[in-house]
């Protein structure tokens, strides 16, 4: 079995539901405590031992270019100010030269048509792919639960979780067959069914561990909610193809894509760093 060395970062999307804070600045640069989204989402993947981290990005997105470049300039200006921890901690989580590359989405075309666009970078192995706006607090890294998965299982893994009923319609929903309360077997996938259609309340959240096939049949997916290329169009057309399991992950995911979700986040992270924790704690007591 080939190992997972690379991971796909779609960050084209356009981010509407944080506007304005998304106008000029990519959603995935908004910071959850001192980190910029997408850095959590690369150190997760790096925590997962994944080797190269591609880039799928669109109009706005070069923050996050010069967010994972050397800095050279304010590099210099904390070897002047003999500030060396700042210096260690700015380099230790930039992937390494030539781990990194960049490919444009030149229109949002959904995360279907994002993943397809990293088709010649991925080229044909398996590979992960991992949305920054989908934070999870964890022991284990989601993606190394789900790739864990997959070198027992082989085939197409995702993380999922229960959503309540009204929420189907924002997600892929699956319905399942064998299922152990951990991991279960796909039988069917649906995009953002109404709560009435969903056949179960089982949703997939943005980790995948996914097979060189998909891109096959996102080359040939039309266009079907929102008007989007789906990935999970794709994904429900290789049921039966291969082994596909859909993993409820351990840990505690945030929507970070939405204002509350991503507010939730900024505190449950902030309460695992020792420095801050107690501070916010009593603040946050004597305000509710
Ligand atoms: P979302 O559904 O959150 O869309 O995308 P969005 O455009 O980012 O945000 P809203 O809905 O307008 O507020 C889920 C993930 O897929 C990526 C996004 O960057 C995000 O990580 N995506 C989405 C793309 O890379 N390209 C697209 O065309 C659409």
């Amino acid at each position: 079995m080939q190992r997972i060395r690379k991971a796909v970062f779609p960050v084209g999307g356009l981010g509407t539901r944080f506007l304005p804070a998304t106008k000029a600045m990519p959603k995935e640069m908004l910071t959850v405590v001192d980190k910029p989204l997408i850095q959590h989402a690369v150190e997760e993947a790096q925590a997962a031992g994944i080797e190269q981290f591609i880039f799928v990005t669109g109009r706005n997105k070069s923050p996050i270019e010069d967010h994972f470049d050397y800095s050279f300039e304010l590099e210099q200006i904390l070897v002047e100010r003999e500030k060396l921890k700042e210096l260690a901690s700015l380099r230790s989580w930039v992937p390494g030269v030539g781990r990194v590359a960049y490919t444009r989405q030149q229109q949002a075309k959904g995360l279907g048509h994002a993943v397809w666009c990293a088709r010649d970078l991925v080229g044909d192995e398996p590979f992960a792919v991992v949305l920054a706006d989908d934070l999870v607090l964890s022991g284990t890294p989601c993606l190394r639960q789900l790739i864990d998965v997959h070198e027992r299982t082989g085939g197409n893994v995702v993380a999922i979780m229960e959503v309540p009923r009204a929420e189907t319609c924002r997600y892929g929903v699956l319905a399942v067959g064998d299922d152990d309360g951990r991991l279960a077997k796909v039988t069917s996938l649906v995009e953002k069914p109404a709560p009435d259609e969903a056949p179960s309340t089982l949703s997939i959240i943005g980790r995948y561990v996914l097979l060189p096939q998909v891109f096959a049949h996102l080359e040939r997916q039309a266009p079907s909610a929102g008007d989007e290329i789906q990935l999970t169009d794709s994904l429900a057309r290789m049921i039966g193809t291969a082994p596909f399991h859909g993993l409820r992950f351990e840990g505690t995911r945030f929507d970070c894509g939405t204002k509350i979700g991503f507010l939730k986040a900024n505190v449950a992270f902030a309460m695992t760093r020792p420095e801050i924790a107690e501070e916010l704690g009593d603040f946050l007591k004597s305000i509710v």
